[in-house]
C-alpha cells in the first residue's frame, strides 16, 4: 500500500501504521505530507482488509514537532486561510475514519503535532511524549483545529493555559488532563498498547463502531442534533446482519461471529 515520499503506509495483521517520516525535521508536517496523510486514510478507508489504524512519527525524537515552519513563514491573510482550512479538512478526515485510529505518540507533539494526535481517535504515548501548542511563540495561532480539540479534550482552562502560555506538558500530566489514553514505558509497549485495543476493537461489529465515531463526533458539530444521530444510528444498527448475529450469539450463549454487514 501506499508509495509516498513523506509517509510511510505499511499494513500488518489488519492495522495499517501511517508513519510521517521526515525524522530530520522531527517529521514537521509540510504541505506535501499533510496531502500524503489525506492519501493514505483514502487508501486506508478503501482496504477492506484494514480494522484499525495506528498514527505515528519515525524515529526516537518525534511524533511530529508541528507544521513546516519554513513554509509558514512565507504565508500571507489569503493562502494562511486556506493552508489552515486544507489542514482542517484532513484532520476531520482522520477524526471521522470510520476504523478506530489511535496516535503512538514519542517525543515531541506540538503544534500541528498535537492537533494531528487530537485528530486521531485515541492517543497512546510513551514515557518521553511532550505535547504542546507552541504557535503563540511564533506570533501565530493553532490552525489545524488545535483551539478546539484542545479545548473538547481538555477543557477551557487548560485549554487557555497551554494555547496562550506556549507550554510543554509531559505524557503523565498529558495523562492527568485526559489529553491521553494511556502512557507506556517505551515504543515497543505503546505499540503493543495500540494493538491490543484496535485488536479487541476488530471483535465487534464494524458498522457499530463506525456509528459511535459518527455520534461522539457529533457532540462536538454544532449543524448536527447528536441525539438524532444517535437514534438514526441506532436504528440503522437493527437492519444490519451483524445486529441479528451479535443478539443471536447472546441469546445461544456463544461468541458472536461478526461480517461487517
Ligand atoms: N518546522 C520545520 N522544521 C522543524 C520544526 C518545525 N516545526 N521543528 C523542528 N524542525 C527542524 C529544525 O529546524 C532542525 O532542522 P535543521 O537540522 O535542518 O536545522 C531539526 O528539525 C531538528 O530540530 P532542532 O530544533 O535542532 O531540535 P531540538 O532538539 O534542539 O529542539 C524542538 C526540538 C521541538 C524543541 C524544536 O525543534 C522546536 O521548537 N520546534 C518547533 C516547534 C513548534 O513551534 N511547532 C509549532 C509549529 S506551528
Amino acid at each position: 500500500m501506499g508509495n509516498f515520499t513523506n509517509v510511510l503506509l505499511e499494513v500488518n495483521e489488519g492495522i495499517a501504521q501511517v508513519t510521517i517520516n521526515r525524522p530530520d525535521k522531527l517529521n514537521a508536517l509540510n504541505i506535501q505530507t499533510i496531502e500524503e496523510i489525506k492519501l493514505a486514510f483514502e487508501e486506508i478507508n478503501d482496504n477492506p482488509e484494514v480494522h484499525g489504524v495506528i498514527v505515528t512519527g519515525s524515529g526516537e525524537k518525534a511524533f511530529v514537532a508541528g507544521a513546516d515552519i519554513s513554509e509558514i513563514a512565507d504565508l500571507n491573510s489569503m493562502t494562511a486561510r486556506k493552508f489552515a482550512e486544507n489542514g482542517q479538512e484532513v484532520f476531520m478526515a482522520i477524526e471521522n475514519c470510520h476504523k478506530p485510529v489511535i496516535a503512538l505518540v514519542n517525543g515531541f507533539a506540538l503544534g500541528g503535532g498535537c492537533e494531528l494526535a487530537m485528530a486521531c481517535h485515541m492517543r497512546v504515548a510513551t514515557g518521553n511524549a511532550k505535547f504542546g501548542q507552541p504557535e503563540v511563540n511564533l506570533g501565530l495561532i493553532p490552525g489545524y483545529g488545535g483551539t478546539q480539540r484542545l479545548t473538547q479534550l481538555i477543557g477551557k482552562a487548560k485549554s487557555f493555559e497551554l494555547s496562550m502560555t506556549g507550554d510543554m506538558i509531559d505524557a503523565n500530566a498529558a495523562l492527568s488532563l485526559g489529553l491521553i489514553n494511556y502512557v507506556e514505558e517505551d515504543i515497543d509497549s505503546a505499540k503493543a498498547r495500540c494493538n491490543k485495543i484496535l485488536n479487541k476493537i476488530a471483535t465487534k461489529a464494524p458498522l457499530a463502531v463506525g456509528l459511535v465515531i459518527d455520534c461522539v463526533n457529533a457532540v462536538f458539530n454544532e449543524q448536527e442534533n447528536g441525539y438524532q444521530t444517535e437514534a438514526n444510528g441506532f436504528a440503522a444498527c437493527t437492519k444490519t446482519s451483524d445486529f441479528v448475529e451479535g443478539t443471536k450469539a447472546f441469546l445461544e450463549k456463544r461468541k458472536p461471529e461478526f461480517k461487517g454487514e
